[in-house]
């Protein structure tokens, strides 16, 4: 009888200080298993006297189940206080901030393209696509610019191996539209052109918007007021200063840039417009009547505005860029402002 008290003492005492389920397993074998101090005692009772062994059987039976429940409260101990390490050790904050996508944004070339095309179809023009690889007919010839003209090598022209080229002006696609459709057009036609050409204010590839009008009775006044209500509009300033300066293009006449007061410098003079206070924004004329005799149409009864607008500029301009190569380096911290 004493032997089983201190047994059973000594077995609840290590089951108290077993620190993992696995000392508690090996504590399990050491006194439950069937080599363990229990069965051993229960084995023995073959050995006793026959008046004793219901005694000490029964105290075996109650130091085993002492034993075997404090094994259980136990190992349900072990495991709450594994589960309560591990939710502390996961703690979710659900304050904290989540992650975040980075949002993109159009780019300023193409937001400035929307806002020109959403004017001219206020005005009633259609949007027509142009290729960016045209022959020199489309390019030249058709705009009355033949082979021997001076204004080709105005052009700094990117040509291929087969004769074909990238074109240095949207006008081409005025030519398209007269080919392919009669009298009258209203169109514009954005889209990239190509140049050999590289500064402060020029870039071998960039975005022109085409526009043409030909009907009935188009003027060069509804060109000028057009475009000036255009200019308005665009950089939102009713005040806004604008000269049209007689100039040159084969494919007009007469024939107009466009210049706006320079917004850097307020016209005072500055970098970007070369000290002027100027910058030219667009070029425009009144159709060439050869070009119209080319298309088939008659210039008697058909006449019509055309004009070609420099997209970087007017964005450089809107947004107060002083270099237009910002436009295509493509860094993230420029672009993220828009
Ligand atoms: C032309 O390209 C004519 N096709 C425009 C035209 C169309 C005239 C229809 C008459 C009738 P110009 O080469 O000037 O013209 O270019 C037009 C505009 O494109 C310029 O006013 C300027 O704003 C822009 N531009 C010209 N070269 C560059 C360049 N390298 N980089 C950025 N913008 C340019
Ligand atoms: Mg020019």
């Amino acid at each position: 009888m004493g032997d089983i008290l201190t047994l059973t003492q000594k077995a609840l005492k290590d089951i108290d200080e077993s620190a993992s389920s696995i000392e508690l397993e090996s504590l399990r074998l050491q006194y439950l298993g069937k080599k363990g101090s229990i069965s051993l005692l229960l084995q023995s009772i073959g050995a006793m006297p026959l008046q004793k062994r219901g005694q000490f059987g029964s105290d075996v039976n109650v130091a085993k189940n002492k034993i075997s429940t404090q094994i259980q409260e136990k190992s349900k101990l072990i495991k709450e206080q594994l589960l309560e390490k591990k939710l502390q050790s996961e703690v979710l904050d659900l304050t904290l901030p989540g992650r975040k996508h980075n949002k993109g944004s159009l780019h300023p070339v193409t937001l400035t393209l929307n806002r020109i095309n959403d004017f001219f179809i206020s005005l009633g023009f259609e949007k027509v696509k142009g290729d960016e690889i045209e022959d020199e007919y489309h390019n030249f010839e058709a705009l009355n610019i033949p082979k021997s003209h001076p204004a080709r090598a105005m052009h700094d022209t990117f040509y291929f191996p087969d004769g074909r080229l990238l074109r240095t002006h949207t006008s081409s696609a005025q030519i398209h539209q007269m080919e392919n459709n009669e009298p009258p057009h209203q169109v514009i036609s954005p889209g990239r052109v190509y140049r050999c050409d590289s500064d402060l204010t020029h870039t071998p590839m960039f975005h022109q918007v085409e526009g043409l009008w030909i009907d009935k009775k188009i003027t060069f006044a509804n060109l000028l007021a057009n475009l000036e209500l255009f200019l308005k509009t665009f950089f939102e300033d009713e005040d806004l200063k604008i000269r049209a300066r007689p100039s040159y293009f084969p494919f007009t006449e007469p024939s107009a840039e466009i210049d706006i007061c320079c917004v850097m410098c307020e016209g005072e003079g500055c970098r970007v417009c070369s000290g002027s206070g100027w910058i030219e924004v667009l070029g425009c004329g009144m159709v060439h009547p050869n070009v119209l005799k080319m298309m088939k149409i008659d210039n008697n009864k058909y006449q019509g505005y055309a004009f070609g607008l420099g997209v970087e500029r007017l964005a450089m301009l809107y947004y107060g860029i002083s270099d237009l190569r910002l436009f295509f380096e493509n860094d993230l911290r420029f672009l993220r402002q828009f």
